[in-house]
């Protein structure tokens, strides 16, 4: 049987995960599965059904119908479907992060979720990024990576990012919300955030793109002979 290999990468929101992932994937030939957006897609989902994210009851009740299908287009950009509706965009904004943040919280979203994400590291080269990959989804992974930058250093890049997509925002605001988010995920009973014991742990506060992906295709290569 072909072995194929696969690259964990966890860390907060905002530490640069889906960028370096991207990056990484590239260069290597993997293939990238954004795990944050399949958890936006159930939270868009939710939402669409006026489902509250406190309700627990009703999110476990509506998860079994969730038709979510995840598709790569030429450029290997992940697009997320919901009943054969195109969402990658939709899930982005700063409401669909709060009703992730919520229905990843709950084990019969995670439960659900947990063989989609292992099946398609059977099957191809991935690299992964999200809160539990490394930890959970697959603890075998060959190389583990877990990323962090301090939380204003965050904030800092997330509003850049928006402003360059014209929606400029307050940085006390997002730097709040980065805070909010680190401790509902890293707090929650189930599958919460935190660095697997061979998790190579690296700090991009004082990196840039270009340095922290060169960095972590050169952890990759020492460790994976491609
Ligand atoms: O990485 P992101 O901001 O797109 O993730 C959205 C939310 O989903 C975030 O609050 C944490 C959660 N998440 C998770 O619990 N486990 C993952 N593997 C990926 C994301």
């Amino acid at each position: 049987m072909e072995k194929f290999y696969s690259v964990a990468i966890d860390g907060p929101a905002g530490a640069g995960k889906s960028s370096m992932a991207r990056k990484v994937s590239q260069r290597l030939h993997f293939l990238y599965l954004d795990t944050g957006a399949i958890y936006r897609t159930v939270g868009y989902q939710m939402a669409l059904l006026g489902v509250s994210p406190k309700d627990t009851d009703g999110i476990c009740k509506y998860i079994d119908e969730v038709n979510l299908q995840i598709q790569f287009d030429e450029t290997g950009r992940q697009h997320m479907l919901l009943s054969g509706m195109d969402v990658t965009e939709q899930i982005r904004s700063p409401q669909m992060s709060i009703m992730a943040s919520a229905v990843a919280a709950q084990g019969c979203v995670r439960d659900y979720l947990l063989d989609m994400q292992r099946q398609f590291a059977q099957n191809h080269n991935v690299v992964m990024d999200g809160r539990d990959i490394g930890t959970v989804v697959l603890p075998h992974a060959d190389v583990k990576i877990f990323l962090t930058a301090s939380a204003e250093v965050r904030a800092r890049r997330r509003c850049k990012e928006l402003l360059e997509k014209g929606q400029p925002a307050e940085y006390a605001e997002v730097l709040a919300d980065i805070e909010r988010r680190d401790w509902a995920d890293s707090h929650r009973q189930i599958a919460p955030l935190k660095k697997a014991d061979d998790a190579i742990e690296l700090d991009t506060s004082e990196l840039d793109i270009d340095q922290s992906a060169a960095k972590i295709e050169q952890i990759i290569r020492e460790r994976i002979d491609l």
